[in-house]
């Protein structure tokens, strides 16, 4: 994206916001912040100027102003607080502010309507590259129109063809400097390599021989297109003086050789173009693979706090749908670059060897070309950011209605559903229209400049070949190429497009491979057999990102080979204890203790081995009963299966089922009732045996008559065994050794077995006379 050094001037563009910077938040975490701004709206350089100005800052991780919503998101680090944050925003708000004010002096500046929505230039690269483009135009004008004229620019072709060249190069250099700018800003890591070789990463060969086969059809395809003019020219003149002089005599023996030329020609460009298509796309193929397995791998192993913080749909969204663009890219906008390289790299040459009195009129289009894709595509990119945001959310929404569909249905609202995605549709279909709008001007404007190559090539080379300074068979060759050329460069619209598109998908896929990993190897081993299973929490107090201690100052302690239960109000902290032990999240002081050593000094695979953690809402994998309860033991035998099954109560159930244990259990468990799938993930921490267990609230959807039964199982499986029961039924922990009451804000209020806590009159037995629908004493 480009980055402005002066304040830009946003024309309009789409229906925007008049000039004031109101500023309403949508969501604030720590780390991340949402924001609708008005001022943004419709004002793609101002939506960059900010961007720019926040990136610069320290701490800001990354910044999303969407000129079409006018929405901001902004991510920072923790050295950053959310306040800070704000104000940062709110800082780069006005500093937009005061360069729209001091570059739109009249206030009201009368708005287009919509279908004037073609991007302008912005007013400092107007002042910095207005001159190479003015002539540029001017000489493809000249070369049309101007009759006399044109003899006397044709008496410095080579200043001319000089002056093309330079042209050219600043248009290149200029966009290509901002582009690596724009990309240092948002990742400093990875901004030393240009985006093409992160994207190819090893796949170094590959790309070559691809490349290689590209050139090679590209130039067949140019022989062919220079031997079919040279053939009619010797038909027309019956015979070649050029070729004589070669040696080949007699127009019948001239002419077979140029067809048989044209013909090899013609061979080349196809198996050439077919090895390079093929070529190009298992390129394209490997890197898919390799990025998508690369990038699902990370993902897996991020921390669970990190990506608790990710929507699901859009993490979804970057794996499938942004690798396939880079993907995509690889297939078919690559082999076009290659093809516009090497046709350019042989017609320059070719013109200066042969006519260079002409040559600077073929290529008089080039910079302007280079100029007009360049400044569509950086307008584009904003475009591109807020469609594809636009279209993660509306697939997230339907994603998730259709998980919801029993909610929907029971709360008789799918009206209002249909209402909304059709909003979402509107918004999506809005934001593509705005960028299919700009990507559909520049290849017009490219194949005007092609043409105008074409005619004032023609017209130049005719006269030059009247006025004898030039000769037929030199200007014969030529007459096609700077037509397959312009035509080859009319692609570069698109291809810009792609590779922006491409780019703004590759720093997303970046950007969760930025996500911090959960160390894999490091910390003491703790061997299963060896744990005992002691926990302890030691003045711990813990907070979720931007909501209050769920724990403050919490002490417990578990000891080993016991069962412990833990009761208390919902939102008490019960299952934070459990994630904290787990090592999900890190308490941000205090410690906690797995048999006398710190969980974060634990090598954190064998921590998570040894407890085996059940919770209420248990996930079940779209496959059968026995798959879901292998899951994690995956050798264990028939016997062991059911036996499992068993202890946790769910083999009656199971073999009440037409097909048993082969049973699919739908997506997600679908097809079980609550109480099914909690006892078939029970089953599943059973059958891996491990040292510690954890059940929060694990049976709180089976009825009690079956809970008594799995509690008697337990009871036995439990011997020697550090089990922690988490409930609200008092019933579940009744036989427990010991019981801890939890109160808000993870305060242990009471503790101390069954009987003592019912005798107390505290909390416990309040709730223990509730509960036994009794009515509570005072
Ligand atoms: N991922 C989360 N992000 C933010 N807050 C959370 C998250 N998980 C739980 N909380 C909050 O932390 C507090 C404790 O939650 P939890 O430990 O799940 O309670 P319990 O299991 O005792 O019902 C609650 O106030 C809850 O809203
Ligand atoms: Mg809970």
């Amino acid at each position: 994206m480009a980055l402005p050094e002066s304040p830009p001037v946003d024309r309009p563009t789409t229906r925007r916001a008049p000039l004031r910077a109101r500023m309403r938040p949508r969501s604030i975490v720590p780390g991340r912040q949402r924001w609708e701004i008005d001022l943004l709206r419709g004002r793609p350089a101002a939506a960059r100027l900010t961007e720019t100005t926040l990136l610069e800052a320290p701490g800001i991780e990354e910044v999303h102003a969407s000129p079409v919503t006018g929405r901001v998101l902004l991510r920072h680090d923790r050295t950053v607080s959310p306040r800070a944050a704000t104000r940062l925003l709110r800082q780069a708000v006005s500093r937009t502010l005061a360069a729209l004010l001091t570059t739109t002096p009249r206030k009201d500046r009368p708005e287009t309507p919509p279908s004037a929505a073609v991007p302008r230039q912005d007013a400092e690269s107007t002042g910095r590259r207005l001159p190479s483009i003015l002539l540029a135009g001017g000489a493809v004008a000249a070369a049309v129109v101007g009759g006399p004229f044109l003899l006397t620019l044709l008496s410095r072709p080579l200043l001319m063809l000089g002056v093309t060249t330079a042209a050219t190069a600043g248009v290149v250099r200029g966009a290509w400097r901002r582009s690596n700018r724009a990309k240092q800003s948002s990742d400093e890591a990875t901004a030393r390599r240009h985006p093409l070789r992160r994207i190819i990463g090893p796949h170094k060969r590959k790309f070559a021989l691809a490349a290689v086969l590209s050139g090679l059809s590209q130039l067949g395809e140019m022989a062919l297109f220079a031997l079919s003019p040279s053939i009619v020219l010797l038909v027309a003149k019956g015979g070649s003086s050029t070729l004589a002089r070669y040696g080949v005599a007699g127009v019948g023996s001239q002419l077979g050789l140029l067809v048989g030329a044209a013909g090899t020609a013609c061979l080349a460009m196809a198996a050439f173009g077919y090895g390079a298509t093929v070529a190009w796309r298992q390129l394209a193929q490997t890197i898919e693979d390799d990025w998508r397995t690369r990038t699902y791998e990370h993902v897996q192993r991020v921390a669970p706090a990190d990506l608790e913080n990710e929507r699901i749909s859009r993490v979804n969204t970057v794996l499938s749908e942004d690798i396939s663009q880079i993907s995509t890219f690889v297939a078919s906008n690559m082999n076009d670059v290659v093809q516009m390289v090497t046709s350019l790299g042989l017609l320059i040459p070719a013109f200066l060897l042969l006519a260079p009195q002409i040559a600077w009129v073929a290529f008089a289009p080039v910079p302007l070309v280079a100029w007009l894709s360049f400044r569509f595509h950086e307008r584009a990119v904003a475009s591109h950011a807020a469609s594809d945001e636009r279209r993660s959310r509306l697939n997230g929404r339907i994603t998730e209605n259709l998980h919801a569909h029993t909610t929907i249905k029971s709360a008789v609202t799918e009206q209002h559903e249909i209402v909304r995605i059709t909003e979402l549709n509107r918004e999506c279909s809005e934001a593509n229209r705005v960028s299919d709008r700009s990507a559909a001007v520049p290849p017009q404007i490219l194949r005007l400049a092609g043409g105008s190559a074409l005619v004032g090539t023609v017209l130049l080379g005719g006269t030059a070949v009247l006025r004898g300074t030039l000769s037929t068979a030199a200007f014969g060759p030529l007459i096609e190429m700077p037509g397959i050329a312009m035509l080859k460069l009319s692609r570069l619209g698109s291809t810009t497009d792609q590779y922006q598109r491409t780019v703004t998908a590759l720093d997303r896929v970046e950007r969760l491979h930025r996500l911090p990993l959960e160390p894999v190897s490091g910390g003491r081993p703790l061997p299963g057999r060896q744990v005992k299973g002691e926990i302890e929490l030691r003045n711990v107090t813990f907070a979720y990102p931007g909501r209050p201690p769920a724990l403050s100052d919490t002490s417990l302690a578990i000891p080993p080979g016991r069962t412990t239960g833990i009761v208390g109000t919902s939102g008490a902290g019960k299952t934070t204890v459990a994630k904290l032990l787990m090592r999900f999240h890190h308490p941000d002081q205090g410690r906690v203790l797995l048999d006398g050593a710190d969980v974060r000094t634990l090598a954190l695979p064998d921590l998570r081995r040894a407890i085996g953690y059940v919770t209420q809402e248990p996930f079940l994998f779209d496959a059968t009963i026995a798959e879901n309860i292998r899951y994690g033991t995956f050798d264990a035998t028939d016997e062991q299966l059911v036996t499992a099954a068993r202890t946790a109560g769910a083999d009656a159930f199971i073999d009440s089922l037409p097909d048993g244990y082969q049973t699919r259990v739908g997506e997600r468990g679908a097809a079980l009732s609550g109480g099914q799938k909690q006892r078939i993930a029970l089953a599943r921490t059973i059958l891996r045996d491990p040292p510690v267990i954890i059940l929060d609230e694990a049976t709180s959807a089976v009825d009690n008559e079956t809970e008594a039964i799995i509690q008697q199982a337990l009871q036995v499986f439990g011997t020697d065994r550090t089990m922690v029961v988490i409930a609200h039924r008092l019933s579940t922990v009744q036989k427990a050794d010991q019981i801890y009451v939890m109160g808000p804000g993870g305060l242990v209020a009471e503790q101390g077995t069954h009987e003592e806590l019912v005798n107390r009159g505290g909390t416990y037995t309040t709730l223990w006379q509730l509960q036994a629908g009794r009515p509570a004493l005072a």
